[in-house]
């Protein structure tokens, strides 16, 4: 998952904002959202009876819990890294896969006998559960459940507590690359449907698995290969639902305030699948100057200019790096749910403050109070991140060349970010006499070089620039996937033991990082992304010592289960929109 772990957490004290309160100008509109309950619970889904073995097995059976020990740790155990640079899956460096496709045949029989197992791109896998067929006559649209076999790499193995693919497990957490992002994930959806499978059941509509093989290298050659089989396939809008990785787990408001203050259990846990992601883009700014001995330089080197040019990009506010929590954002959605279900947790100004149609004041001061990991889902980011040039201390560079990482706020678009740069770049380039060519022209580099000039100045990007995600629906009235999504986590995480009691309240939020899901856009609308995880269950993701709590492993599982089980029961499914 590429993405900043964010947390609700708020700081009391530094929310000094004030807010006037102007009239909601969609209520004088008569918006018919207007007066509607703030962030009703969804119904709770009962499964009808289907002679199945009930959810409620995997926390509680202790053999259930060494098997899946056991199935991770071996998962854990093939380091199944990807690198950038990794562009042909043919590659040796790709053997690992092969081996982790070997170990899947051998824990899950079931699935490889009696389901379809399609490789894409050679290690990419499809593995389809269709209905009997000629049972119905009206087919139901497919789900689709994804996460990914590859992992990140690991820095310096030493670091680490327990070796990072010894997959050790101490009882409590099952350790290692890949424990929680996302074999976890993986070996849960595999290991639910194999149960499903050896209790002779059967779908009544299709049952998709999707397992790509390099979203940690932006996902081209797995979900990138698999979604337009599955467009194929299935069709635009072809697909019910899918879940991938992603979110924001199972947590508290009281454990990331100022819980000083509170004495009282906080009965109220927030489940946050993310429902959107931001845009991305890399800008690549390469420049060629002229060459020399450094004993005769110019006042300004190449290194001077693109230091320059970095300079600005990061020092002109040509507001586009601003917040804003507009009425669509889920984040307001996810507010307006603390301030329902939680208000002696949040700032005392919020509720009034998400009744102003002020929206990027609104959303200043919610990002100043909760910090960067808050304040980012709801603004553009820019982060210079690559910066080469120079190659001996007496020769001028001649060639420099820096990397410019770029996260589009929901409200905002790429061309947005491409604009703002060369506005600011522009006077630079007249500056030092440079030409440029720029993002869409770079077809014509060489055809103006530069020569006799300052140099010359390419601006470019890596891979077609990525708009925000469209956002899912999260509206339990006019969404029923949505109400059924949401009522079978709560049925499940209000019936877990280790949340029993407690209210669960679902709502949307939006990844700053992407997932898998960039790609299949194009088959359904009711994409969310969630590692179902309480607090300090899923740790260190991307980083050492990496880790699973084998409870939080077993408990995705009920939620897949029922998952399957509750959309397999269910013929609805229309959008009301
Ligand atoms: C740019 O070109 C103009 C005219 O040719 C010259 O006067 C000026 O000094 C040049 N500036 C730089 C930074 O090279
Ligand atoms: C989605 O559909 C559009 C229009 O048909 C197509 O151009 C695009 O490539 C598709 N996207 C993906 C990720 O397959």
């Amino acid at each position: 998952m590429r993405f900043v772990r964010c947390l609700i957490g708020i700081n009391l004290l530094s929310c000094a904002a004030s807010f006037t309160i102007p009239p909601f100008p969609q209520q004088i509109l008569g918006n018919p959202k207007a007066g509607k309950e703030k962030c009703p619970l969804p119904p709770k889904v009962t499964l009808d009876d289907d002679n199945l073995f009930p959810s409620l097995r995997y926390p509680q059976d202790e053999t259930v819990l060494q098997r899946q020990v056991s199935r991770l740790s071996k998962a854990v155990q093939i380091p199944t890294a990807v690198t950038d640079s990794m562009k042909d899956p043919h590659d040796e460096s790709f053997a690992p896969f092969v081996e982790f496709h070997q170990l899947l045949a051998e824990l899950f029989p079931q699935i490889h006998s009696k389901s379809k197992v399609e490789r894409i791109n050679r290690l990419g896998l499809v593995i389809t559960l269709d209905p009997p067929s000629g049972t119905r006559n009206q087919p139901k649209k497919p789900l689709l459940f994804t996460a990914h076999q590859d992992v990140v790499p690991i820095d310096d193995a030493s670091d680490w507590t327990h070796p990072p693919f010894s997959g050790y497990f101490d009882g409590e957490f099952v350790w290692g690359r890949g424990s929680s992002d996302c074999k976890n994930g993986l070996i849960g959806l595999l290991s639910v449907v194999e149960d499903l499978l050896n209790q002779d059941w059967t779908p009544s509509r299709p049952v998709v698995l999707a397992f790509g093989f390099d979203e940690e290298a932006h996902g081209y050659l797995g979900a990138g290969k698999i979604a337009p089989l599955l467009e194929e396939r299935y069709g635009k809008d072809g697909v019910e639902f899918i879940l991938d990785e992603g979110g924001m787990g199972l947590s508290t408001l009281r454990s990331s305030s100022a819980s000083a203050l509170h004495d009282e259990e906080d009965n109220v846990i927030y489940a946050l699948p993310d429902v959107g992601e931001k845009g991305a883009l890399d800008i690549i700014l390469s420049l060629s100057v002229p060459g020399g001995h450094s004993s005769v330089p110019p006042k300004h080197t190449g290194i001077g200019i693109m230091s320059e040019i970095i300079y600005n990009l990061e020092n002109t506010e040509l507001d586009i790096f601003t917040p804003s929590l507009g009425p669509d954002h889920p984040t307001r959605r996810m507010l307006e749910c603390q301030v329902h279900h939680s208000p002696q947790y949040v700032e005392t100004w919020l509720a009034s403050a998400l009744d102003s149609d002020d929206y990027a004041a609104t959303a200043e001061s919610v990002a100043q109070s909760r910090g960067d990991d808050r304040r980012f889902t709801l603004q553009s980011s820019q982060a210079a991140d690559i910066f080469n040039g120079g190659v001996k201390s007496n020769a001028l560079p001649e060639k420099v060349r820096t990397v410019v990482n770029y996260r589009v706020g929901l409200h905002q678009t790429p061309d947005m970010v491409q604009e703002r740069a060369e506005k600011i770049i522009e006077p630079i380039i007249a500056k030092y006499n440079l030409t440029w060519s720029r993002f869409s022209d770079t077809g014509n580099v060489g055809a103006d070089s530069g020569v006799g000039k300052g140099g010359h100045l390419t601006l470019s990007t890596s891979r077609p620039p990525l708009s925000p995600a469209p956002v899912s629906p999260t509206d339990i009235e006019t969404s029923p996937v949505w109400a059924r999504f949401a009522g079978v986590t709560r049925s499940v995480f209000e019936s877990v033991p280790s949340l029993r009691g407690k209210t669960v309240v679902v709502s949307g939020d939006i990844m700053t990082g992407n997932t898998d899901t960039r790609f299949y856009w194009n088959l359904s609308r009711n994409i969310y992304r969630w590692s179902p995880a309480r607090e300090g269950r899923a740790l260190n993701i991307h980083t050492v010592d990496e880790r699973i709590g084998i409870d939080a492993h077993l408990e995705a599982m009920m939620l897949y289960y029922d998952l399957i089980r509750a959309f397999d029961q269910w013929d609805g499914g229309v959008d009301q929109i």
